[in-house]
């Protein structure tokens, strides 16, 4: 993600030259990445085959369960997923409507068209009651969706049984758009691994990363392999460069599969990290009026991969807009919730069952510094930060107590 402009023109608070600009979610290595990268150079596997891909691929299956395949990026996985699922010209897709536009986009890459699906206030995730009414009224008009992709936003999964049992009704297949979501669980299932096939990203911002990365999965490993064929130019068997289908270039590289084992290695302790940052914001914002964490559904472990929470004005004191120009100048990154892709004029035209609930948690939502790598110093510096803008007193002592039996060893 580019990082926010700074402004250091405001004389009201002017910004101390001497902190270091906190940012909302950068990589955080775990120590054998390059081990792994030296072995690709060592034995000059730098394309995209060789052992760290299929080392990766297959340490990945173990963690999730599912059989996978290493792309060049999450969004490639959501294009790879959704044409398995045959999605084609023509189609309607559903889709969740607050999400980043890389969960959409594909759906357009296929000549199909996104149809939108509002969250709920509970989970901020795919309303499975409007999911049940749009595929109701698809269903009266005679054009039900080719697919559904559910996201599971921030960290946490959308509501998948019953998501899946609606679905199941019209035997609607469904892409799990999991790429925030590596390492959280539904009722004791790795997220990732509850769709008929499911996405990860391991882009930079995210709670691990091959600089740029993503993986697919799915129970079928016929469609896992049919998406790395076309992931590799879908070339057929055989000396001649003959092809008889569509392919792409989206195999992840043999050098970047060796950062993901690494990383892969310390998956575990970034949850635990993740959630433990959002916790301690939390904690440190309890006695404050009008902010609260977003919601931690009882069926599942939420990763926090970004600590987002709601803000009301009228309570807080202060706009959420105003806040994130504030910390800007403070030298502290933070953003928006999602932009929710019904309102993007990109999508303008297409249709959304509901809306207003997305449209709210986007006007009120801030997601605040999450790295895993953030220290007990540098989070205290925006609780304090947001504390003091609102009026209210400090707690440096209570924030470094509670991040010390969470850090690394
Ligand atoms: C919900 C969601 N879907 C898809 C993607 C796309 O992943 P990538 O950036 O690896 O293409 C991202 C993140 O970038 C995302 O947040």
């Amino acid at each position: 993600m580019p990082q926010a402009t700074k402004n250091c023109a405001d004389p009201q608070h002017t910004k101390p030259e001497s902190h270091k600009r906190i940012l909302l979610s950068v990589p955080h290595m775990g120590g054998s990445e390059q081990l792994y990268v030296r072995q690709a150079f060592e034995s000059n596997w730098l394309s995209t085959v060789g052992p760290n891909l299929s080392a990766f691929e297959q340490e990945f299956q173990n963690y999730i369960g599912l059989p996978a395949v290493a792309l060049g990026s999450g969004t490639a996985g959501i294009h790879l997923g959704l044409r398995l699922l045959g999605v084609g010209p023509g189609d309607t897709v559903f889709c969740s409507t607050l999400t980043f536009a890389a969960s959409a986009n594909p759906i357009r890459y296929l000549g199909a068209e996104p149809v939108f699906i509002d969250s709920n206030y509970e989970t901020w995730n795919m309303d499975p009651n409007l999911l049940a009414d749009a595929l109701q009224r698809s269903a009266a008009g005679g054009k039900l969706p080719k697919a559904v992709v559910v996201v599971d936003l921030y960290g946490q999964c959308a509501d998948f049984d019953l998501i899946r049992e609606i679905c199941g009704q019209y035997d609607i297949p469904v892409l799990e758009d999991a790429a925030e979501a590596l390492g959280a669980n539904y009722r004791g299932r790795p997220a990732g691994t509850l769709g008929d096939v499911g996405v990860f990203s391991f882009n930079g911002n995210k709670i691990i990363t091959t600089t740029g990365g993503g993986m697919l999965v799915s129970s079928s490993v016929e469609r896992i392999n049919k998406a790395r064929f076309w992931s590799q130019q879908a070339r057929d068997p055989g000396l001649a460069y003959q092809h008889s289908e569509i392919g792409y270039n989206y195999r992840m590289s043999n050098v970047l599969a060796g950062i993901g084992r690494g990383q892969l290695a310390v998956l575990d302790m970034r949850v635990q990290q993740r959630r433990a940052i959002a916790l301690r914001y939390q904690r440190a914002f309890g006695d404050l009026p009008g902010i609260k964490l977003m919601p931690q559904a009882s069926y599942g472990l939420h990763t926090n991969w970004l600590s987002c929470f709601l803000l009301d004005e009228s309570e807080f004191g202060i706009s959420r807009d105003r806040l994130i120009a504030a910390l800007d100048r403070a030298n502290i990154e933070c953003r928006p919730v999602w932009k929710p892709m019904h309102l993007q004029p990109l999508y303008r035209d297409c249709d959304c069952y509901g809306g207003s609930v997305a449209a709210e948690l986007f006007a009120k939502g801030i997601c605040l510094p999450s790295s895993s790598s953030l220290t007990a110093d540098d989070q205290s510096r925006v609780i304090d930060e947001v504390r003091m803008l609102v009026g209210a007193p400090a707690l440096i002592q209570f924030a470094s107590v509670e991040y010390a039996s969470c850090r690394d060893k």
